[in-house]
């Protein structure tokens, strides 16, 4: 079977497509043939030899990669034969090696999600079911977190990556008004493309879909979603102006460094109500959430003000997380973590993968995927760390 390996850590191109001999399903165990493989930023720091939470680096040489999904072809021992044919995902668990990005994989059964139908019948592709089972697991378990709700001003980092267009959907389908800031206008024209409605002034004064919002505008009231390029060097204004006078509630950051970190500067203090200047800060506009428009778009009523972090894609946390070592957040904003060693252990993952792959399903999450032919891994890997993907990268 084809499978990509690497016998040195290094760049993308020590990732290699190879021939080797095909799995065998033993006992509990299924054979797989995968035509969808999940890429994380995980695979990429373990490729280029950088151990580190949460896994140590592999034994060489090594087939990467931890999710996979397509169709039963043979049993193991103990296993009812109805399993073949079926259409399945899974993740291959927490382990460095997990052999992932390979055509066929012997999986224990017990790790199976039968890939659901869509409400007309159809299933859902392998590529979309393949982002819920590792992106979408830790997207609703990071959500459970964040608790957002109609009274949130939300602020979410690479708003176009695989976990970042999970959350503004969710953010806005829980009610909440949400800032999404992502590198760049392709990345941001992604967005524009998944969720006009919510860039829409459905105002009474502006039947729906009257007009759109440009990049970087404030929240038209009652435009939902506004979309700022962080790579533009007045980002952070243009982010004060779109949320027009009032501190986010919650920041979603998976970024983290100077980027992380500036976000969530623009949150306001614990309790504050949207529209209201953070604890601390001056009443004039000029305090960190620049706050001072009493009309501001947040005023839909009350939340406290918290940054939950979920990760550290630029290489460095954000400085606002105390498990990196640095300054706590003042004690005006409260900090929950999804990653990091202040997180609460993710119990039994299996129900965050099934809530995961249920609201692919439904329709109510629209899955996002950058796919790349499997023996260009290669590329994906480069593409994912050179910022240029949007949405889960899969193998296809
Ligand atoms: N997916 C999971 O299962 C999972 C689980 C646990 C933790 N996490 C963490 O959550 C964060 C997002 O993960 P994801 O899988 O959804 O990835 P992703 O957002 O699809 O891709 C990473 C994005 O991070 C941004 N980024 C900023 N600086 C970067 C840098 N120096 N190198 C690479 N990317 C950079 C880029 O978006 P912009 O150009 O828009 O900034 C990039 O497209 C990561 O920190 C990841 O480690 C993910």
């Amino acid at each position: 079977m084809d499978a990509i390996r690497h016998h040195s850590f290094g760049p993308p191109k020590v990732l290699t497509l190879e021939r080797v001999p095909d799995p065998v399903p033993g006992p509990g165990e299924v054979l797989v043939d995968a035509v969808a493989h999940g890429v994380h930023l995980l695979d990429a720091s373990l490729r280029r030899g950088e151990a580190g939470p949460p896994l140590p680096l592999p034994a060489l040489p090594t087939v990467p990669g931890r999710e996979i999904a397509g169709t039963v072809t043979a049993v193991g021992p103990g296993i009812d034969a109805s399993w073949v044919g079926q259409r399945v995902a899974a993740h291959l668990g927490r382990v460095p090696d997990g052999g992932g990005y390979a055509r066929r994989v012997a999986v224990a059964a017990g790790q199976l999600h039968a890939i659901p139908d869509r409400p007309d019948g159809t299933p859902l592709e392998p590529a979309d079911a393949i982002a819920m089972i590792g992106t979408g697991r830790m997207a609703v378990y990071t959500l459970d977190i964040a608790a957002v709700t109609a009274a949130d001003v939300v602020v979410v980092t690479a708003a176009a990556g695989g976990l970042g267009t999970l959350f503004v959907q969710e953010a806005l389908n829980a009610g909440a008004r949400v800032v999404a800031l992502a590198g760049g206008s392709a990345k941001l024209r992604i967005l524009q493309e998944l969720l006009p409605d919510a860039l829409r002034d459905s105002g009474p004064d502006a039947p729906h879909g009257a007009r759109s919002v440009d990049v970087a505008d404030p929240l038209p009231r009652p435009a939902r979603l506004a979309l700022v390029d962080y790579t533009a060097p007045d980002w952070i204004d243009a982010a004060r102006r779109a949320l027009a006078g009032s501190p986010a509630t919650l920041v979603l950051d998976g970024v983290g460094g100077d980027l992380g970190t500036a976000a969530t500067a623009l949150l306001g203090g614990r309790g504050s109500t949207a529209g209201e200047p953070a604890d601390g800060e001056p009443a004039d506009g000029t305090g960190p959430g620049g706050v001072g428009d009493p009309g501001g778009v947040g005023r839909t009523g009350s939340a406290p003000a918290r940054l939950v972090a979920y990760g550290w894609a630029s290489g460095a946390p954000n400085r606002y997380t105390s498990w990196a070592g640095a300054e706590q957040i003042e004690s005006a904003v409260e900090v929950r973590y999804a990653v990091g060693p202040d997180a609460p252990p993710m119990p039994d993952q299996r129900p965050y993968q099934e809530r995961a792959l249920a609201r692919a399903a439904s329709g109510r999450w629209r899955v996002v995927t950058h796919r790349v032919p499997f023996a260009d891994a290669a590329r994906a890997h480069r593409e994912l760390e050179e910022r240029r993907t949007t949405g889960k990268v899969v193998l296809v």
